[in-house]
């Protein structure tokens, strides 16, 4: 018997999940009916939690081992930013953020796309968030993909693009800067989701480079109209967040975004990830 309820968020993707408190333990059929929903809805919503860094680690725990960081601990921000887990806030002290993507917009990316073994799931609490802005917007990938018109599916079916990140919101890297001091992987741009056995579009705004096959400026031409499509297609989930908010996502099927926020506005989250796997196509 299931012990919780599902309420949609979105038509295409999006569920919350009512009556759980995430602090307490979990049998292992909760966690078991969660993996399904999860696997159902892409992105699931927990209101109204009270978790310490403790019991939201044992939370995440239950989904397998938690992701690292790629980023050597010497290049990420001066803070406090431990291996599993990331601050994301704008709190500063002495000036100097105390966390990770401090501030305002970002564009549209899957966590660790660029990575040998992409994360699986991540997980963030809302500590504190903005009156204005800061939403965290949700694309579904497997109805991106099956949306796609066929001569763009045809176009890039069955062949490669290179993620890369360079560690900033809104800015990709420009390739005549030369790649090997990014973190970087070439990854199939259609992949098959290792649990659903699915197939998403595995291409975003902000990470994604190059297509194998075609040169610069074709790669970006098709690459705009990946990215143009995602946005007109009505599978977005826009999530305006409240204290108390856990958000789990699904980043192999799911990309996500962020919108502008005032600067004088206090953001304060908390993230862990569940570690993933090498993609295929
Ligand atoms: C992230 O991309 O992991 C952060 C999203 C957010 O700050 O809303």
């Amino acid at each position: 018997m299931v012990g919780f309820s599902l309420h949609k968020l979105h038509d295409s993707l999006g569920a919350e999940v009512r009556g759980l408190d995430l602090s307490e333990p979990m049998d292992s059929g909760t966690r078991d009916d969660l993996v399904q929903a999860w696997t159902d809805h892409l992105i699931l919503l927990f209101r109204g939690q009270e978790l310490t860094p403790e019991t939201q680690r044992a939370f995440c725990e239950q989904f397998g081992p938690l992701g690292g960081r790629l980023r050597k601990a010497d290049q990420r921000p001066e803070g406090q930013d431990a291996d599993n887990i990331m601050l994301v806030t704008n709190v500063r002290k002495n000036g100097v953020p105390i966390g990770s993507l401090p501030d305002g917009e970002m564009f549209f990316h899957h966590d660790k796309c660029y990575a040998a073994e992409p994360d699986w799931g991540t997980m963030l609490y809302a500590m504190e968030v903005t009156r204005v802005g800061g939403h965290t917007l949700f694309a579904n990938m497997y109805d991106a993909w099956e949306t796609l018109p066929d001569d763009l599916k045809a176009k890039i079916d069955g062949r490669k693009v290179l993620h890369i990140y360079k560690y900033l919101p809104t800015e990709r890297v420009d390739l005549k800067d030369g790649i090997d001091k990014y973190d970087h992987r070439w990854q199939p741009m259609v992949i098959t989701h290792p649990k659903s056995g699915r197939r998403a579009l595995y291409v975003n705004e902000l990470m994604s480079a190059m297509i194998e096959g075609y040169d610069e400026d074709e790669s970006s031409e098709i690459i705009n109209a990946l990215n143009a499509h995602v946005k007109s297609a009505g599978i977005i989930y826009d999530h305006k967040w409240r204290r108390g908010d856990l958000m789990m996502w699904d980043n192999w099927c799911t990309m996500h975004a962020r919108t502008d926020f005032p600067r004088d506005q206090t953001r304060m989250l908390r993230r862990y990830t569940v570690m993933g796997q090498e993609l295929s196509a």
